[in-house]
């Protein structure tokens, strides 16, 4: 089996091709300078040139406030870079994995959201994440829409690192009590990836770290174990305003993940201990 991983230089793939290359499973990673994936000639030729049985499809616009401003770029990458890459896989009849989002909802009530529930996004990247998935249903067969959350990783910039380093400067900040998801490691995402590429139990399903929390409380488990001393208070999103709406509740349900007999991933706590050993 030879497996194409986009978005190497990223989060998710970077860890995507650890993982491979630790179960011995024949990978390729590209970024940007293998091929852009907005450009449709550059993306089937390589594709088609390398032949993989299985692309996982990491590489993605993810500056989610930015995407309002950005729409055109936002759009040519998320959906018409996914639209390329899923009718190559069409033609050579490979397995795809598309990474998709809780943003995709529009993250209304209190219960984790089922993986069949109509998606409603709040912002323009979770539109255009909503349409890369839309794609990929329509164009494909043999497809898994794998929706994560909150993502952070050793390769790039994300939520902790940025927490981390506000922690060396500031004596205090203000984050936001009441929106709820799941922070997902991408070692521990990357598993649940690997496993699945090697079944045909294809479909939609949400795969994050285990438990849930707010904004507040995610940052408050990130000093309390690095051991950094700093003041955080609770606010509403209301004294946060940002360009893209979040949505408050960002609860996935593993009820696909269970049904199909996957394994669900560590509680997001034990993964923040790894990943600080890790950094
Ligand atoms: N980050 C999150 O919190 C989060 C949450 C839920 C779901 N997701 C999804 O999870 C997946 C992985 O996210 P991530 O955090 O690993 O993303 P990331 O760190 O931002 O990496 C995305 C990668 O895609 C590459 N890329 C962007 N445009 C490209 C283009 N036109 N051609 C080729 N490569 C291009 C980027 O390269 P450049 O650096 O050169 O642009 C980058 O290496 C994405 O599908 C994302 O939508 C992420």
């Amino acid at each position: 089996m030879k497996v194409l991983v986009t978005g190497v230089e990223g989060q998710l793939g970077y860890d995507v091709v650890k993982r491979l290359n630790l179960l011995g499973i024949e990978n390729i990673g590209v970024d940007r300078t293998d091929f852009d994936i907005t450009d449709k000639e550059q993306t089937e030729a390589y594709i088609f040139d390398c032949k993989p049985d299985v692309v996982i499809h990491c590489a993605a616009y993810t500056a989610v406030d930015k995407a309002e401003e950005e729409q055109g770029l936002c759009y040519a990458i998320n959906v018409d870079g996914t639209r390329y890459i899923s009718e190559a896989c069409k033609k050579i009849d490979a397995k795809m994995l598309y990474i998709s989002t809780d943003y995709v909802f529009d993250g209304e009530g209190t219960e984790a959201q089922k993986e069949d529930k109509p998606t409603a996004p709040a912002n323009y990247y979770g539109y255009s994440k909503e349409q890369g998935e839309l794609l990929v249903k329509e164009l494909l067969e043999k497809y898994f829409i794998i929706r994560t959350s909150w993502v952070y990783g050793k390769n790039g910039n994300n939520f902790v690192k940025t927490m981390l380093k506000l922690g060396q400067t500031k004596d205090e900040i203000s984050v936001v009590n009441d929106q709820v998801g799941v922070p997902t490691y991408t070692p521990d995402l990357a598993v649940s990836i690997c496993d699945m590429l090697q079944t045909t139990k294809y479909g939609t399903y949400h795969v994050v770290n285990e438990g849930y929390c707010s904004w507040y409380e995610f940052v408050v488990e990130i000093f309390k174990q690095a051991g950094i001393n700093i003041k955080v208070n609770s606010i509403p999103t209301s004294e946060y305003p940002t360009r893209a709406k979040r949505p408050l509740n960002s609860r996935l349900s593993k009820e696909k993940l269970d049904k199909n007999g996957f394994n669900r991933l560590p509680e997001w706590k034990d993964a923040l201990k790894r990943y600080l050993d890790e950094l």
